[in-house]
């Protein structure tokens, strides 16, 4: 029998970048919040995956309120976020068990597929540490920031070959992701991949999907938008 799968679902932040007057996980999107969206995914691809969303404190009266009036039916552990992403998932692990495989995916990245998913979990069976990356197709430059104006540094270059960006769910063997959680925090910490890798262990890579953006600005929600028409063509 194979580990028993969890999803950290990553909803602690107040970021209220979008204008809206409820952090962005809440916003609905096509009649639906991000957060539900998202938790939908992950019940798709693995039915019977036990689910950990981690709220900011003053949002899980909001959330479980949320969850009855649109009859969203999901049994979730809700756990109250921390100062940083870090802290969060510190938090969380301490619901999850050793022995298991543990996702950990930003609430707010809700147009990853199933497909995607699924494939990442029989992966992750047989690998300790799983990170999904897409390459970067932009031209890259090295920029010296003076104020707000922004300025050539002289020999700095980039080959855009060897770069990747890198996006959720990262997977992990979860006695390994438990035991990087007991690192002290730094702020080089911005996912659980940058936390692994430090307390030594080998990293593995497998494609991520262009469209599974992290909705971070109003303009996010308009491509939302458009990739959720295209797929319901
Ligand atoms: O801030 P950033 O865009 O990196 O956040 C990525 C994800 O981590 C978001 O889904 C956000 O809600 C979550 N987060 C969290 N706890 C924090 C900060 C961010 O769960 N303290």
């Amino acid at each position: 029998m194979g580990r028993r799968k969890y999803v950290i679902i990553m909803a602690a932040g107040s970021g209220t970048r979008m204008g809206a007057e409820v952090p962005k996980q809440f916003i609905e999107l096509g009649g639906k919040a991000i957060l539900q969206r998202t938790i939908e995914i992950f019940l798709d691809a693995c039915p019977g995956i036990s689910v950990v969303t981690v709220l900011p404190e003053d949002h899980m009266t909001y959330w479980r309120n949320y969850c009855l009036e649109r009859n969203f039916i999901c049994p979730q552990v809700l756990v109250k976020g921390g100062i940083t992403r870090f802290h969060s998932v510190r938090n969380a692990l301490e619901k999850i068990p050793e022995g298991a495989v543990v996702a950990v995916h930003d609430g707010v990245r809700p147009l990853l597929t199933p497909g995607m998913v699924s494939r990442m979990f029989e992966e992750a069976e047989n690998t300790p540490a799983l990170i999904p990356v897409v390459p970067c197709v932009d031209t890259m430059r090295v920029l010296h920031r003076n104020g707000d104006m922004l300025e050539t540094v002289p020999g700095a270059s980039v080959d855009r070959s060897v770069l990747f960006g890198v996006q959720t769910p990262q997977i992990f063997h979860s006695e390994i992701l438990k035991a990087a959680y007991s690192l002290p925090y730094e702020t080089s910490f911005t996912d659980d991949a940058s936390v692994v890798e430090k307390y030594g262990k080998n990293l593995s890579y497998t494609m991520g999907e262009r469209f599974n953006i992290k909705m971070t600005t109003k303009d996010d929600l308009l491509f939302a938008r458009a990739i959720m028409s295209i797929s319901a063509e």
